[in-house]
């Protein structure tokens, strides 16, 4: 049985061909292509690259300055985050939370806009296999270009699975019967006819956006555009920690902010979203508010709010406690 596209590039010994990360004795990394007959040089000295081909991964390399470098391949998380950039990347705590929020699966038919520098469209690939299908849309032909060279770099060549087209994606989204479309834009609300045409009943929009205002317009819009069941928004924070002894505490710094996340599902052709059983918060849809998703917004946003609604102060579930949404 042949193996999973890129899968021979992630073990074994290392080869000709094979991303490098070096990791110095102060903890930076530094990554490369191993080429035969190549050197890498640092400002300590260098060594060949011909000691690594063939060698173990977790190899240790010592430059002619005596400097030890730690040789491991790049996880995919490190990979996204020191390849060549166009836009801004999604980050690997979010493309975790991506794959497992919307549910991507072996097999699946996949959209997803826009492409950027490609870090996400590795993630997806990797958990659609080759079986399964992921067609990303990019409007900038320069960093569908990088985006490209990354995936490449990546597997080692084509992956069988993926289509990369430049342009809008709400101009040119084509395929239908697909299982999940994951937006990564400034402005996903604008894609919400052309979504919910290529999703089948069950299908699930996820979007990642940087802003409040984008995130409450998407949310607002997606209500009013009627064909999706409730959305469900959350952010992800992770804290990393230092562990030395006695001394066990978080790092003193984080990233604090990457972006949101939101996902909604498809209904059925011609079915009405179910009432809301919550009512507003007071004033939510008041004077003051102006509208993101267009003049019937706030109607929709209030529809069905009854005397059975819960209280106004209620909190949401968390997302994946499989709260009532
Ligand atoms: C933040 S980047 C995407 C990063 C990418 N997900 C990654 O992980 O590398 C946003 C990209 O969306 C593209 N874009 C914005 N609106 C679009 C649209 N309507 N259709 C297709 N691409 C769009 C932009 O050109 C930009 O490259």
């Amino acid at each position: 049985m042949s193996e999973p596209t890129g899968a021979a590039r992630r073990r074994g010994p290392f080869q000709v061909g094979d991303q490098v990360q070096l990791t110095d004795p102060k903890g930076r990394h530094h990554t490369f292509t191993l080429e035969a007959g190549k050197s890498f040089h640092t400002h300590k000295g260098s060594f060949p690259h011909d000691e690594l081909i063939g060698a173990p991964e977790g190899t240790v390399v010592r430059t002619t300055g005596n400097i030890a470098y730690l040789a491991l391949r790049p996880l995919l998380p490190d990979y996204v985050l020191s390849m060549p950039r166009g836009a801004a990347v999604v980050y690997p705590k979010d493309a975790g939370q991506i794959l497992s929020m919307a549910d991507i699966f072996p097999g699946a038919r996949v959209v997803e806009a826009g492409v950027g520098s490609g870090s996400l469209s590795c993630f997806l690939l990797r958990a659609v296999g080759d079986q399964g299908m992921l067609h990303s849309y990019e409007r900038r032909a320069d960093f569908a270009e990088i985006a490209a060279e990354n995936v490449r770099r990546y597997f080692g060549g084509e992956h069988p699975a993926w289509q990369l087209t430049v342009g809008d994606l709400q101009d040119n989204l084509s395929d239908t019967d697909v299982d999940r479309v994951i937006l990564d834009m400034l402005a996903p609300w604008e894609c919400l006819e052309a979504v919910s045409k290529a999703l089948v009943p069950g299908g699930m929009l996820c979007a990642y956006v940087a802003t409040t205002t984008q995130l409450a317009r998407t949310v607002e819009a997606i209500r009013e555009h009627g064909t999706f069941n409730e959305p469900t928004a959350w952010e992800t924070m992770v804290r990393t920690w230092h562990i030395e002894g006695l001394a066990v505490r978080p790092d003193h710094r984080m990233i604090g902010h990457t972006g949101f996340l939101l996902t909604a599902r498809r209904l059925a052709d011609g079915v009405e979203p179910p009432m809301r059983r919550r009512r507003p918060a007071k004033g939510a849809y008041g004077e003051d508010y102006a509208g993101w998703g267009g003049k019937d917004a706030a109607k929709v946003a209030s529809r069905g709010a009854g005397k059975d609604a819960a209280s106004d102060g209620e909190r949401d579930a968390a997302p994946g406690s499989g709260g009532a949404a």
